[in-house]
């Protein structure tokens, strides 16, 4: 089976390609990464490592649709973990944002087309409606919050805004279905909540698990930023080998369980304010640093998200197995092997 994995030396593209390559036999994996994000030369490094070949092609140009349709073999299943997965740049650099999630994704549809191949994509919590969710919340304390864990599934209102960042994945997974429809392409869509653990090397506001480590083990102060400042805002955690054994099980079952979209997450039981990271790693790094607080709330900001696991798990019997604690201290292994290279990237 040939698997192309696009955005393949990102986190959650690199710890999947692996991944694969080890549990799939006679597998062979291909990527494709422009190394936009810096931290993805690492990642292309430890990929050659288990003989996957990186294309560095930007995946939104004409010219990469001409090399990959150059590809002599039949590609059997694309799994899209290509994007710029920012939502606050998406506010920013909304051409970068757009072609690199929504132009790449219908350039890998032309290509799927081609090679009837599958395709497995990597969507988002972030296409539900961001007033809707802030209102579930509005008039309650954040400890009844905390209690009373309400779970966004599948069926929760997409209604704009969803910010720039959700536009382009929901475009996305709208652009996949109308191919589906017309060239009978099979697909999964996944809307992943927060991931996090081994690998992961983050930024303020895409990899806060890892970011919050890696500021605490370099004494770097950081902000409470928007809702009073005060860190209360909540996010379920999932972690990167829960992902991948989610979707080994997918690829074995895509013949029989296809063309569908679900939600998944850390649930309940791995969700965590950032009060709570905050501790959480005081207790690994043993190190306390300042935080500063900035009041005003951004525009795409969530107060909260849980995801709701039920569909995902009526499907495959899927659960979260890896909990918050090791998710956290995974994150802060890896991020303490790699400190050096890290120093001169983060
Ligand atoms: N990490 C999360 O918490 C999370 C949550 C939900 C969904 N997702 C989705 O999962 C996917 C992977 O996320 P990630 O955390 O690994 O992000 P990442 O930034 O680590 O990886 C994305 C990769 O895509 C590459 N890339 C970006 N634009 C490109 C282009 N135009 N051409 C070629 N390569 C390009 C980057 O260089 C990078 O290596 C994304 O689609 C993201 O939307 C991630």
């Amino acid at each position: 089976m040939l698997i192309l994995i696009p955005g393949g030396c990102g986190f959650i593209g690199s710890s999947l390609a692996i991944y694969l390559k080890q549990k799939i036999k006679n597998s062979v994996v291909i990527t494709v990464d422009n190394l936009s994000r810096n931290t993805s030369y690492l990642n292309q490094k430890k990929l050659k490592n288990y003989n996957i070949k990186n294309f560095k092609l930007n995946l939104a140009s004409n010219n990469c649709l001409k090399k990959l349709k150059n590809i002599k073999k039949k590609i059997n299943l694309i799994i899209d973990c290509c994007a710029e997965p920012s939502v606050e740049l998406s506010k920013k650099n909304s051409k970068l944002v757009f072609d690199s999630n929504l132009r790449s994704t219908l350039n890998l549809l032309e290509i799927a087309k081609i090679n009837n191949s599958k395709i497995i994509y990597l969507s988002t919590s972030r296409v539900y409606s961001i007033n809707k969710i802030n209102n579930l919340f509005k008039n309650i304390s954040f400890k009844t919050r905390l209690k009373k864990k309400i779970k966004i599934n599948e069926k929760f209102s997409k209604e704009s805004p969803v910010s720039f960042y959700g536009f382009t994945k929901l475009s996305s997974e709208n652009l996949i279905k109308e191919y589906s429809y017309l060239y009978n392409i099979k697909y999964l869509i996944n809307r992943f909540g927060v991931v996090s653990g081994y690998g992961q090397f983050g930024k303020q506001d895409q990899g806060f698990i890892s970011m919050w480590l890696w500021r605490h083990i370099n004494r770097i102060p950081i902000t409470y930023q928007g809702y009073g400042g005060y860190g209360n805002q909540i996010r379920d955690i999932l972690d990167i080998n829960d992902l991948c054994s989610l979707i080994e099980e997918q690829i074995s079952k895509i013949s029989k369980i296809n063309n569908h979209t679900f939600n998944v997450g850390g649930g309940s039981t791995n969700a965590i304010s950032l009060k709570e990271l905050t501790k959480y790693c005081e207790n690994i790094t043993k190190n306390k640093i300042k935080f500063k607080k900035k009041i005003k709330t951004s525009n795409y900001d969530l107060r909260y998200y849980i995801t709701d696991n039920k569909k995902i798990y009526s499907n495959y019997k899927w659960r979260v197995v890896k909990k918050l604690n090791t998710i956290i201290n995974e994150t802060f292994q890896s991020l303490i092997k790699n400190k050096k290279a890290l120093k001169k990237l983060l």
